[in-house]
């Protein structure tokens, strides 16, 4: 609605006729939006944006306008927040008992793709310059980032560090996103995309294995699968990180959030630093040091097990 009454489409007939909605309806939705103040009524049955409906526009960097989409990938998460008493009472993840598809599986059907990875886009962005920082990355010359989304991360290694190559692992969507905007970037020729599940094999020999806030989507078996995959592919000396808020050291109203929403979507969990180890443990994980960035995201640090030798962090918390 707030994009059609930017265009100039005011009224409640032409709002209705352009959203083909019913235009009774409507008009009683618009004056309960309009007196809390999402839209102003300048004149019966004629509506305008406020500071607040500002915010739902396409292209707004809230995000809001995917985030609250009634018609897609957002009204589907809600559905699984909405349905909490379902999950308790089953101890299953309420998206895919509600949508029939896992989570990623069923986004991607749902979700307008290129604003949705616009909207991921944007949260990499936020905190890439502190996973550059706190990092030796200078002493690395391959990294395969696993479930790395739309290749924040991997351009930006490559755009700070002039010879280092760069593999991608995820679904199909994120790969072809971040494929045309690393090759238009020109970085093509240093990074190698890979399309596919992060559970099968993955690819061999790098020097580091990234996983930016990939973990918490899988609940304790899944995750040590997925790195059991990571140690596998890795070279006797190579490094893991995982990076991720630590449920032990954010703002709890903020954490215990995205601990359910994990839930409720995929099965998963935020964990303390001790959780993470644990599972990494279980896939032949050795924890080296944690970095703590600015952020708040944590990079946990970790070796294979027989393998491991102390050294890379910068800032020790633990
Ligand atoms: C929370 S996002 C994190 C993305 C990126 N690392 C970042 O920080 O922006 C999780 C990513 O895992 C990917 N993913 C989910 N299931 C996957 C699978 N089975 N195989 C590969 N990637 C998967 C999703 O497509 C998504 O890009």
């Amino acid at each position: 609605m707030a994009d059609h009454i930017a265009a100039g489409h005011d009224t409640v007939l032409s709002l209705a006729e352009r959203t083909g909605t019913d235009p009774d309806l409507l008009g009683r939705v618009l004056r309960f939006l309009a007196c809390r103040g999402v839209f102003a009524e300048p004149r019966p049955g004629t509506y305008a944006l406020t500071p607040l409906s500002l915010t739902l526009l396409e292209g707004h960097p809230s995000g809001l306008r995917e985030w609250l989409d009634a018609s897609g990938a957002g009204a589907r998460m809600d559905a699984a927040v909405g349905d909490l008493l379902g999950a308790l009472r089953s101890g299953e993840p309420s998206y895919p008992r509600l949508h029939g598809r896992p989570f990623y599986e069923d986004l991607a059907l749902h979700s307008r793709g290129p604003a949705f990875d616009g909207l991921r886009h944007t949260h990499a962005e936020s905190y890439v310059a502190d996973l550059l920082a706190a990092y030796p990355w200078e002493r690395v010359r391959r990294v395969v980032d696993v479930g790395g989304g739309t290749g924040v991360l991997v351009e930006a290694l490559m755009r700070t560090h002039a010879t280092l190559r760069t593999v991608l692992v995820d679904l199909p969507g994120a790969v072809a996103t971040a494929t045309a905007r690393i090759a238009a970037a020109g970085f093509g020729n240093r990074y190698t995309p890979v399309t596919g599940s992060f559970f099968d094999p993955l690819p061999a020999g790098a020097d580091v294995y990234t996983l930016v806030n990939v973990v918490h989507n899988w609940n304790d078996e899944r995750a040590s699968a997925l790195l059991r995959r990571c140690a596998d592919a890795g070279r006797r000396d190579s490094t893991f990180v995982i990076v991720e808020r630590l449920a032990d050291d954010a703002d709890p109203r903020a954490i215990t959030a995205m601990d359910l929403r994990m839930f409720l979507f995929l099965g998963g969990k935020e964990r303390t630093a001790a959780q993470i180890r644990e599972v990494a443990s279980a896939a032949g994980m050795a924890h080296q040091s944690t970095i703590k960035t600015p952020s708040g995201l944590h990079l946990l640090v970790f070796r294979k097990k027989r393998f491991a030798a102390r050294g890379h962090g910068r800032r020790m918390v633990t």
